[in-house]
């Protein structure tokens, strides 16, 4: 239903269940301030969207804080607005909310419905299989009071969960659980080396090992992540400043190679030492990219699995080749999730064997200045961003209802 009299609503309040108002409020980037997030994010009053039959309106709660909207705002390494064609981009990938207006072919939601939203945007939906990231490659994403997805982008919100804590999780969780679960298939009493085990994927890469009855062993830098590591379940923590000369650094001179070689050789006994056995694991969870790839291609057992969705420290990786051939180990390449694995990913947490690990929440009008401390490398874990809730802590439609009501 649009109702012609609404024009736009304040931020943290919400017209009757149903009524789309003519604008909403959003954070907008726009080219000509393509730039750090306190400069590309900036409030406008928007047109709400129109829908097609297969889509939705969602009443935004809360949503979750990504990188990707700070490339979006940098217009770098691309210009994502080319991608769809707009003047202006609203990011945001990671939402919770209440369904407000459902398209005619919409069969599984109803206006009203508490969810979460996956990103996993399906270009040709039914005919393709190609995917775009929402609030990313598309225009229309959670960092306004309305936003609009695919029906079958949506999941349900997992009731004990409060709306920030609930738009925290999707992009990093669904991605380590395709990851793991489906890509490289771990098995119960197999042993996973977790790079980045304090950082958003790698606190769902603990969760889903213990899940699935393996022994995750964690690698983390700072004392606070290696304790967090253990009280999400890792068996064992390395603190990998102990392993500086790990890192590859191209150019090498022989030497190099060789000291580099032979503290990959200590990293694996410490692997020994935590499993308490000589012997390798047979996954490595991998995103660091150039600076790691080497010791993961080489610490993974005979046989094992190296399951790659990214690449923080570079993306042109460089490896002796001998050590995957000669031991058969596979390397294999993951990118985010889609409605089946989210789905199933997103039962876990609803029965309370995964949790969000929220680290911060702001409130709307900080949401360049989350982004700008994530920028600026100031954040850990991961970090949501209140919409339309009038402030932490709420559940579900009614309660907000209630608090808002005052
Ligand atoms: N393809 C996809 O669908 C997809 C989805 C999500 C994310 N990604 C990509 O995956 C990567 C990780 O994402 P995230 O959300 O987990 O990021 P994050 O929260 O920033 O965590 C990354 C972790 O990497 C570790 N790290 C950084 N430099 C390192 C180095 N030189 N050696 C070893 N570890 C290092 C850090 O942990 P310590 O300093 O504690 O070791 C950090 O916590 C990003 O590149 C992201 O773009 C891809």
């Amino acid at each position: 239903m649009t109702d012609q009299t609404i024009d736009l609503v304040p931020i943290g309040q919400t017209p009757p269940l149903g009524v789309v108002p003519q604008r909403m409020k959003a954070f907008v980037i726009r080219p000509e301030r393509f730039g750090p997030p306190t400069e590309s994010f900036q409030e406008e009053a928007m047109p709400v969207w129109d829908i097609a039959p297969d889509e939705v309106l969602v009443w935004v709660m809360a949503a979750g804080v990504n990188y990707n909207a700070i490339w979006a705002g940098l217009g770098q390494p691309v210009n994502i607005l080319k991608s769809h064609g707009l003047p202006f981009h609203i990011a945001g990938s990671d939402a919770s909310g209440v369904v407000w207006k459902v398209g005619s072919a919409v069969r599984n939601w109803k206006v009203g419905d508490e969810v979460v939203i996956h990103c996993n945007h399906l270009v040709e939906p039914g005919t393709s299989e190609l995917q775009t990231i929402w609030g990313y490659e598309t225009p229309d994403g959670s960092f306004a009071q309305i936003t609009r997805v695919q029906g079958q982008q949506l999941l349900p919100k997992p009731k004990h969960l409060t709306w920030e804590e609930a738009a925290s999780y999707g992009l990093t969780y669904f991605t380590a659980h395709r990851m793991l679960i489906d890509r490289a298939e771990i098995q119960p009493g197999e042993d996973v080396l977790v790079w980045g085990a304090g950082g958003g994927l790698g606190v769902f890469a603990l969760q889903l090992c213990k899940v699935a009855g393996c022994r995750a062993i964690a690698v983390v830098s700072r004392p606070d992540k290696a304790e967090l590591a253990m009280e999400l379940g890792a068996y064992g923590v390395i603190d990998r400043n102990e392993f500086s000369d790990l890192q590859f650094r191209p150019p090498e001179s022989p030497e190099q190679a060789k000291t580099r070689l032979d503290t990959t050789k200590a990293f694996g006994k410490r692997i020994w030492e935590i499993l308490g056995e000589k012997k390798s694991v047979e996954v490595v969870f991998e995103h660091v990219g150039q600076r790691t790839f080497p010791a993961s291609i080489w610490l993974a057992s005979k046989f094992g699995r190296i399951v790659i969705c990214g690449a923080t420290t570079g993306y042109e990786l460089t490896f002796d080749v001998r050590h995957l051939w000669m031991s058969q180990k596979r390397i294999i390449g993951s990118h985010f999730a889609d409605a089946d694995s989210a789905g199933r990913a997103n039962k876990l947490v609803e029965r309370g064997l995964v949790r969000p690990v929220m680290t911060e929440c702001f409130a709307w009008d900080a949401i360049p200045e989350a982004h700008q401390r994530m920028y600026e490398n100031k954040l850990h874990g991961t970090v949501s961003v209140l919409v339309g809730a009038p402030r932490e802590g709420l559940k579900t439609f009614e309660e907000t209802l209630a608090v808002q009501k005052g």
